[in-house]
């Protein structure tokens, strides 16, 4: 419970970023949808360029109907991520990375 009390206190700035597509839109719905991922990675590059830290994180709160109505979103809203920016206490840890050419194709004429 204490947890989930402080979720929203492990930076000093969270930035709840919300989709809503308009499936009547010339843009199609998943090009929308990318948009909004697109907006969070920009979020994220312009809080590094700026000196701070950021992080791009979901977790549980941000699939559960009963938080979201709390935040006033409607039933057809989602969220994308949740931007937590503030300074860094510590270098992030490095993990396994794929290699880039494992996921790559390149074609040649
Ligand atoms: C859409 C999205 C949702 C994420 N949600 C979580 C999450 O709920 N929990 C978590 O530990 N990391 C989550 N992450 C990953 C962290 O943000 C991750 O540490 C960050 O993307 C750094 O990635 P890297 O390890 O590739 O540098 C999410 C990333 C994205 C793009």
């Amino acid at each position: 419970m204490e947890l989930e009390a402080a979720r929203f206190l492990r930076a000093p700035v969270v930035v709840a970023v919300v989709a809503r597509t308009d499936p009547g839109h010339k843009t199609p719905e998943w090009e929308q949808v990318l948009c909004c991922g697109a907006a969070c990675h920009n979020m994220l590059l312009a809080a590094s360029a700026s000196g701070f830290a950021a992080q791009w994180l979901t977790e549980w709160y941000a699939y559960d109907r009963e938080v979201l109505a709390a935040f006033g979103l409607s039933e057809e809203e989602r969220i994308a991520g949740f931007i937590y920016i503030g300074t860094a206490k510590e270098d992030p840890l490095e993990r396994p990375r794929v290699e880039a050419s494992d996921i790559t194709t390149h074609w040649q004429r």
